[in-house]
């Protein structure tokens, strides 16, 4: 049976059925790719994969990236195995939290992420949403003489930044994404490797605007305050969708040309869901090099 595909109504996502992710064809993987590319944002209603259905279906899009050594795929719950909760100062809520601003998965990586895949498990009651932006249509959106300025600007990545902004203190080499090499440097602008189209590259992780290869820097305020334009007005309808999950969804977003956010929630509530990441190529996704 041929999938059915039905976009959203903005310039991302589409919601995918007539299709088991966990038995997908040949034909239907090619299917499904193409709409990848053309939606970055694929939405499958009632999925209900296992963790080795779900990994199988990452690996479709290229080689997993392992956030926590030696798995495929990791919780983004707020719920203990013995089932109690976390608190909200707990290191890993901390990180979930840090989730609810616009952000693109692993920019603060050497190896940035091409895709997520993200599974609902167990909902709360309202809240817990996700949302995705189109940085797409963002960057058409921006007047020709910004597009211009943006295209020489780069900016440094890092998840120490964007967790100490909402007052987490990370020590170095705390373990997922933390990362303990240079802190990489990524143009404001990429280009996608498959489609070819420029698109906004910003997101919570990026601070410390400057020219592309380093030798002029925008001071501190004036840098923060560019990026932060630059999300609000990217973030805008028609070019985000938001998600309510139901257990068993599956979403998979293309982090090459999307930001993401978790909406908050009742945190006395438990939200399960389970992440699949999947490492960019190299050609496209590696940092600029270290400047001197
Ligand atoms: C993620 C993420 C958002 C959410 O898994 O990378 O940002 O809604 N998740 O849990
Ligand atoms: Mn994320």
């Amino acid at each position: 049976m041929a999938p059915d595909i039905r976009p959203c109504d903005a310039t991302l996502g589409a919601v995918v059925s007539e299709i088991a992710l966990g038995e997908l064809t040949e034909p239907q993987w090619q299917v499904v790719e193409a709409a990848f590319h053309e939606f970055a944002v694929l939405i499958f209603p009632n999925q209900h994969l296992t963790d080795a259905q779900q990994i199988e279906f990452g690996a479709h899009f290229g080689r997993i990236e392992q956030l926590v050594a030696d798995r495929n795929i990791v919780p983004i719950s707020n719920r203990r195995e013995d089932g109690s909760l976390l608190a909200d100062e707990a290191h890993g809520m901390q990180v979930m939290m840090g989730n609810e601003g616009w952000h693109t998965d692993s920019s603060y990586m050497p190896l940035a992420a091409k895709a997520s895949v993200l599974s609902a498990h167990v909902v709360p009651e309202s809240g817990g949403e996700t949302e995705w932006a189109d940085m797409r249509a963002a960057f058409d959106a921006l007047d020709a003489s910004t597009q211009q300025q943006l295209q020489g600007l780069a900016a440094y990545h890092s998840l120490y930044y964007s967790q100490g902004q909402i007052g987490h203190v990370v020590k170095p080499g705390a373990g997922y994404g933390f990362h303990t090499q240079h802190t990489p440097r990524r143009p404001l602008v990429k280009r996608h490797p498959v489609t070819n189209c420029p698109s906004l590259y910003v997101g919570r992780h990026a601070y410390g605007v400057g020219s592309k290869d380093g030798s002029e820097m925008l001071d501190e305020i004036a840098s923060a305050q560019l990026l932060d334009d630059l999300v609000s007005f990217a973030c805008q309808p028609p070019r985000i969708i938001q998600h309510t999950w139901t257990p068993g969804d599956i979403v998979v977003w293309d982090n090459r040309c999307v930001l993401h956010r978790a909406r908050p929630y009742d945190h006395r509530e438990a939200r399960v869901m389970k992440h699949t990441r999947i490492a960019g190529e190299p050609d496209s996704e590696t940092c600029l090099p270290k400047t001197a």
